[in-house]
């Protein structure tokens, strides 16, 4: 029982260790839909099977549109790549989990800023809930950093050009707003 509980340690911080080494790349923040887990939970050593590669699932997911263009908005490092993926698995232990593309090696403009019209290219139930999985790399080290969000799949009308304040199309101050959606 304790090896095995010394065992999750120590890959928790190892993983914990790849990540400050990659901080000192500048990072990138998802400016909408906002990012709704925190960064890897504690080790929980009771919970053996209980995955951390997303932390802890928020129970009220950020409503995003699943049938018009909408749109996914970054800040970050110029030049470095971004995915987005998304999965109906609540609890995503890898990557490859993530089954569905939204989008794929989409490089952060020279202003630090991306905002791009999106619009879900998959089928989704109303009301649907799932994780998107957003990977910002670096290309010249192959670094990724990464964010998971919970999100509600609705029909709701939200276009880039009536959220300048989360759309990071250029090269303007973001502050972002959730009560914007409320
Ligand atoms: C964006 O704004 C910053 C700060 O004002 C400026 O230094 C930078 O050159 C701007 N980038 C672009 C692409 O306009
Ligand atoms: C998003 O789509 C609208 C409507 O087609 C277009 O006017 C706008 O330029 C697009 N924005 C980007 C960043 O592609």
């Amino acid at each position: 029982m304790q090896s095995i509980s010394n065992a999750v340690t120590l890959v928790l911080a190892i993983g914990n260790s790849i990540d400050l080494t990659s901080a000192a790349h500048a990072g990138f923040h998802v400016q909408y839909p906002w990012s709704s887990r925190g960064p890897n939970p504690k080790v929980r050593p009771e919970l053996k099977d209980y995955s951390s590669f997303c932390g802890d699932i928020i129970h009220n997911p950020q409503k995003y549109d699943r049938n018009t263009r909408t749109f996914l908005s970054f800040s970050g490092h110029p030049g470095d790549i971004v995915t987005v993926l998304y999965t109906t698995n609540r609890v995503p232990r890898k990557r490859d989990d993530f089954s569905h593309l939204i989008l794929q090696d989409v490089p952060i403009k020279p202003s630090g800023q991306l905002c791009l019209n999106v619009t879900i290219p998959f089928r989704t139930e109303l009301d649907e809930m799932g994780v998107m999985y957003f990977e910002a790399k670096d290309p010249s080290t192959g670094k990724t950093e990464y964010y998971c969000t919970d999100v509600q799949m609705t029909d709701m009308e939200a276009l880039p050009e009536e959220h300048p304040a989360m759309c990071a199309g250029n090269n303007e101050t973001l502050i972002p707003m959730p009560d914007e959606f409320l």
